[in-house]
């Protein structure tokens, strides 16, 4: 990652393999642990996995489109692929919910409401970035644990994962 301010944001596979360690430890640290992962796709994969390394826990995946059934483009969030069987799996557990980035704040309020439908004991939220800026949604309050890698200014992230060439990902995430 670059020192200065950038316009835009590279990060690499090694940038987001600390920042998701630091989640974790910091999660640790207050003593809080998940029964259950569950990530947001398709941005919520890799990150989830990750995390996974430091918290080992069973990792269930959603699917958010910003498109309707005619394929044309929707200002809200809506499920394209929801946990089958979601009532038994989420009843009374923990559950961490996890995206790449927290931009207008929409899609992760959105899951999180449609968790809090199926009675968990709680949903906790992790995001790598978290951008500063205006949301377009708040968290319901029965998030009471939010963790960022980082927070950054509201500049586009280019992802190592989006990378064509990720060896020219990786020299221009060193360089610029
Ligand atoms: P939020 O509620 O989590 O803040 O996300 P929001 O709905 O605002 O974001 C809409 C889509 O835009 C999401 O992708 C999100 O990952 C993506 N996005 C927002 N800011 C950035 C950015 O700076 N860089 C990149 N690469 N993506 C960004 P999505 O439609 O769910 O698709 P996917 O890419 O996760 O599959
Ligand atoms: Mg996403």
């Amino acid at each position: 990652m670059q020192n200065t301010t950038p316009s835009v944001y590279r990060f690499t596979y090694q940038d987001i393999h600390r920042t998701v360690r630091s989640i974790a430890e910091r999660m640790r640290a207050e003593g809080w642990m998940p029964d259950l992962i569950v990530a947001i796709g398709s941005g919520g994969f890799i990150p989830a996995r990750m995390l996974r390394t430091f918290v080992d826990r069973p990792i269930l995946a959603v699917g958010i489109a910003y498109y309707d059934e005619h394929d044309r483009p929707t200002d809200n969030p809506r499920t394209v692929q929801w946990i089958e069987e979601a009532e038994r799996k989420l009843g009374g557990k923990r559950i961490l919910l996890v995206d790449e980035v927290d931009d207008s704040r929409s899609t992760l309020a959105y899951c999180v409401r449609e968790l809090l439908r199926h009675a968990p004991a709680e949903v906790a939220v992790a995001v790598l970035h978290d951008k500063r800026k205006p949301k377009r949604e708040e968290l319901p309050e029965a998030v009471r644990h939010y963790w960022k890698g980082l927070e950054i200014e509201d500049h586009w992230v280019k992802y190592p994962w989006d990378a064509p060439d990720i060896d020219e990902h990786d020299a221009l995430a060193r360089t610029s």
